[in-house]
């Protein structure tokens, strides 16, 4: 394979303010000083795979504008290859994020050209997908685009799917993920009237049913839960002082996706995830706050 891993997905602008608390509707509050960084969960994973070493390249769309430009600068800053970078059609996705005092995050996404990321443009790039060894998607984009990519998968690669945000999935698309990561809120999105307790390892197994071959839930602190056929398995997290949590479970899924492909369990992989993941939560910002592997090594 060219490619260790191939993310189809969006490409975002983060446009993000830190704020002592969010304002209530129909009030104002003052935050600090506008900051603009590359982000977008699907240029989230490539950068974060790329800068662990893997080989990489993103499947998305970004404006012809000063958005896209920061974004396909930080991809090939990062090492990916952005030949399946389309450009043009609507205006670069942003997303407005505040950031509070514990580091956590409310984000509203325009997606722009994200939406114009079509079934077609996966299947003109059907060169990409024979090349990749792994495919990871997020929900970004539309999800026809999604349904598309797991048309597109070649015999023997993978796919690991974060549906974030999440919404209700075709079983055609659950079928293909190997895993499906999801976090608290997504697996309970995903699962919908199913989801009838409060145990996430419980909620493991009814995703399991619903037709992944594998199933990770992410629990921030509390590290991770796999699931296949062999049962729930728990992974420890790595304690941290958590500056900015933006992206972090765009890096857990991007350094799963590439430990999988290299040939690890799936609870080796989540190990390793959830220690990328805490690394990338002790800096501000997505992308640029991603550690290489020495750096994660180093934790
Ligand atoms: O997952 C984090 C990302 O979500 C941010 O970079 C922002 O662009 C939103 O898409
Ligand atoms: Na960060």
């Amino acid at each position: 394979y060219e490619y260790d891993l191939l993310v189809v997905g969006s490409a975002n602008a983060d446009l993000v303010i830190d704020v002592e608390r969010r304002p209530a509707a129909g009030e104002t509050v003052l935050g600090g000083d506008l900051a603009v960084h590359p982000g977008g969960k699907g240029a989230n994973q490539a950068v974060a795979a790329a800068r662990l070493g893997a080989g990489t390249a993103l499947l998305a769309r970004v404006g012809d504008d000063g958005h896209g430009r920061l974004l396909l600068d930080s991809l090939r800053a990062a090492g990916v290859d952005t030949v399946g970078v389309l450009v043009g059609g609507a205006p670069t996705g942003v997303a407005l994020i505040t950031v509070d005092p514990s580091g956590d995050n409310s984000i509203v996404v325009s997606p722009g050209a994200n939406s114009r990321l079509l079934p077609s443009d996966v299947r003109a790039a059907a060169s990409l997908f024979h090349a990749s060894r792994v495919v990871s998607a997020q929900l970004e984009i539309p999800l026809e685009t999604v349904v598309e990519t797991v048309r597109a998968l070649a015999p023997g690669s993978r796919f690991v799917l974060n549906p974030s945000p999440p919404r209700e999935l075709p079983a055609e698309v659950l079928a293909a993920c190997d895993p499906l990561i999801v976090n608290e809120h997504e697996a309970r999105v995903v699962l919908g009237a199913a989801c009838v307790s409060n145990d996430p390892a419980h909620w493991a197994r009814l995703l399991l049913a619903k037709g992944p071959r594998s199933v990770v839930v992410t629990l921030g602190a509390e590290g991770a839960l796999v699931c296949d056929g062999s049962g729930v398995t728990r992974v420890p997290s790595v304690k941290v002082d958590a500056v900015d949590t933006t992206g972090a479970g765009d890096a857990f899924t991007a350094a799963l996706a590439r430990k999988l492909g290299a040939g690890a369990t799936l609870a080796d992989a989540a190990a390793h995830a959830a220690r990328v993941g805490a690394a990338a939560v002790t800096k501000r910002g997505a992308q640029e706050s991603y550690p290489t592997a020495a750096e994660v090594d180093a934790l």
